[in-house]
């Protein structure tokens, strides 16, 4: 595989002087340090940066891999690591600055924070009986609220599932019942492009029938009416006040679970991807420190919503445990227009700006010009992170935006990694467009050769794969041990030993680069968010005219990749309103996923390319789908007839 030579962009001079790690020769004593003595390079980083209640007697005990276990015998409490030890220092900083959609501002302060924590935990706890280990799930739009919700369940040590709020009912409900969850946090709804959206009525909806859910709280934000159910519903606002703002925290084990965050794979359930306490936010805080290089003094912005993992470890734990000052904005980005982002920027001074391809895209798109109606002068870090970033956007930003003197900085990880894993160090990497460049210090992370294990060849795509244990890595699939193991440590070998797997492609270039390549497994990406076809699948066939159907991804301008499905109908005479068809079956995924996942495109075909063994060729349906020529033997096909049926449909 050849491939343009990629220009390189050193680090700014003046930044790297006063950064963390300042330049290729702090990187690689890191790196070394901690391929040397593992153990002894996070022995130290724990110590340094985790205020213990108890210090830790092990570092890590691999004697029941793949289920690891970090700093053993150390107790600790992640709220008091966000909050409380900040207060002596930080009381009147700013934690959380929040705009609101419509434009309405809120500073809550280290001090604040630490009070509506409490408050809310002792609501959790006394009003709720929510006790240590009991699961909690969290519905709710971008507001400070969803915050407190999480650092209140950390603090009673009530491990939170937050469900991002796009999702449907049919999604909510499967949810909750995986994690066997009794409490639901939730909102009336929020504001949208100055329109108020509702939340509260998907809540009522999933909780039909039979729940393991006894009691839903309730914080009002757009004020719109709202069923309340008596002795199940109550309202944040009448109750929060009642409570003391003193709680005591939990006392939690460093292997003490913190949260579940389900997130698609390649069968039609999701996984309900388990982290533990100590490791996730040591992890969670010293990649804030080093890939975003926060300073005391400035305003950090990662525009992701709580509901994913980036707005678990970068808007609300990373930012907090450093002591940082974090931006939390209910709206989007291109509302009213597409300065919205720059416009904040300059009104906050946003030292740190974290966002995604698809909106970056979507923001050059609408407002190419919007950057430079701004002063962006605060800028010195600009982040990227959900998929590979193509090079248009990448130069976009970083000439548009960052006015080619700030670092860009790709941030390659995922849901089950707990934070960044590939990463520049923006004062040290010299950058590449649209690449990820090298393991962040302390991660072992590998390009392998999918048939040998051993480490790919220069120009070879391979598999993106972590060969040690890491402190925040996924300890376990919610309830689902076997699932686990076959996930992530059923794929690849190295040394004879099971690694950690992506799930990702990548290549190295002659520098030793990672270039991440996408998913290898039936997992698109769509907006930056992990969709398994085979989910998309299964709600597709809750449409009773549907016999069969498969869905591949598609590359798409703004999305990335797009939706697409095959589906074969139970009467193969054909479809009368194709039209009507597609609205339908979208509604199903509607009710069963949620907007997220409806299909770019669809087409009906009289049946789907299968080999004899009945095993349906995505494949062939990726490169029809793509419009590329068919270079694959269908010769082998049950009915090898049907491609060219199908590729006449889609060109048609
Ligand atoms: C998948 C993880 C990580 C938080 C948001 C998504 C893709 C993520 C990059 C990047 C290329 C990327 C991968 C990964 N991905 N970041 N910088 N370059 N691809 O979390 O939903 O768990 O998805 O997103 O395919 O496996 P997620």
């Amino acid at each position: 595989m050849s491939e343009i030579k990629k220009p390189v962009f050193k680090p700014n001079k003046e930044f790297s002087k006063n950064a963390r790690v300042k330049n290729m020769c702090e990187y690689n004593d890191l790196q070394d340090w901690a391929t040397e003595d593992y153990e002894g390079f996070w022995e130290h980083f724990a110590s340094e940066k985790i205020t213990w209640k108890e210090p830790f007697t092990s570092v890590l005990d691999e004697s029941n891999t793949p289920f690891v276990k970090w700093f053993e015998g150390g107790k600790l409490n992640v709220a008091e690591q966000c909050i409380d030890r900040h207060l002596d220092k930080r009381k009147n900083k700013a934690a959380i600055i929040f705009e609101g959609d419509r434009g309405d501002k809120q500073v809550i302060t280290y001090l604040q924070l630490f009070q509506n924590v409490n408050r809310f935990a002792n609501l959790l706890k006394n009003k709720f009986d929510v006790k240590k280990g009991d699961r909690v799930v969290i519905y709710m739009p971008m507001i400070p609220e969803a915050a407190y919700a999480m650092l209140a369940c950390a603090r009673i040590g009530a491990i939170h599932s937050i469900v991002f709020g796009g999702f449907s009912a049919e999604a909510l409900k499967d949810r909750i019942e995986d994690a066997d969850a009794k409490v639901v946090i939730t909102a009336d709804g929020a504001f949208r492009k100055d329109k108020p959206y509702m939340l509260k009525n998907v809540v009522d909806k999933a909780l039909e029938g039979s729940t393991p859910v006894k009691k839903v709280l309730v914080v009002e934000r757009n004020g719109e009416d709202i069923e309340w159910i008596a002795n199940r519903d109550y309202s944040y606002y009448e109750l929060i006040n009642n409570e003391s703002d003193k709680c005591e925290a939990e006392v939690m084990d460093s292997e003490d679970p913190l949260f579940l965050l389900y997130t698609s794979g390649s069968t039609g359930k999701p996984k309900g991807v388990q982290h533990n306490s100590a490791g996730y936010i040591l992890w969670a805080q010293m990649t804030m420190e080093w890939v975003f290089d926060v300073k005391e003094n400035d305003t950090y912005w990662c525009t992701a919503d709580v509901g994913w993992i980036t707005g678990h470890t970068y808007i609300v734990y990373g930012p907090l445990a450093m002591g940082a000052t974090t931006v939390m904005f209910e709206g989007v980005p291109t509302y009213p227009d597409a300065g919205r982002p720059w416009k904040m920027v300059e009104e906050y001074k946003i030292n740190q700006f974290y966002t995604a391809p698809t909106a970056i895209r979507v923001l050059h798109k609408l407002g190419e010009n919007e950057p430079s109606k701004y002063d962006l002068s605060s800028l010195k870090v600009l982040g990227t992170v959900g998929e590979p970033i193509d090079p248009p956007a990448w130069r976009w930003y970083y000439e548009q935006v960052g006015n080619s003197k700030c670092a860009i900085v790709d941030t390659y990880w995922q849901t089950e990694t707990g934070g960044h894993i590939v990463s520049p160090l923006p004062g040290a990497t010299p950058i590449k467009p649209a690449c990820a460049t090298l393991p962040v210090p302390g991660i072992m992370a590998e390009i392998l050769d999918s048939q040998t294990g051993e480490k790919a060849e220069v120009g070879e795509t391979g598999y993106m794969c972590i060969t040690k244990p890491w402190p925040a890595q996924i300890r376990n699939v919610w309830g689902d041990e076997e699932r686990y193991k076959k996930s992530y440590f059923g794929d690849v070998k190295k040394d004879g030993k099971a690694v950690y797997f992506t799930g990702d492609g990548a290549v190295y270039d002659e520098d030793g680069y990672i270039t991440i390549t996408g998913r290898t497994d039936d997992v698109i990406n769509v907006s930056g968010h992990r969709m398994g076809t085979a989910e998309v699948e299964a709600a597709i066939k809750k449409h009773p005219n549907v016999a069969e159907v498969a869905v591949v991804g598609k590359p798409h301008e703004l999305k990335g990749e797009g939706i697409f499905a095959y589906v074969v109908l139970k009467q193969d005479d054909g479809v009368a309103d194709e039209v009507e068809e597609v609205k339908a079956i979208n509604a199903v995924i509607k009710t069963e996923i949620g907007n997220i996942a409806l299909c770019d495109d669809m087409v009906f075909a009289p049946n789907l390319p299968k080999t004899r063994s009945g095993k349906i060729m995505r494949r062939i349906l990726r490169s029809i789908a793509k419009g590329e020529k068919i270079t694959q033997d269908i010769s082998t096909l049950e009915d090898p007839s049907i491609v060219k049926i199908i590729e006449d449909k889609v060109n048609s």
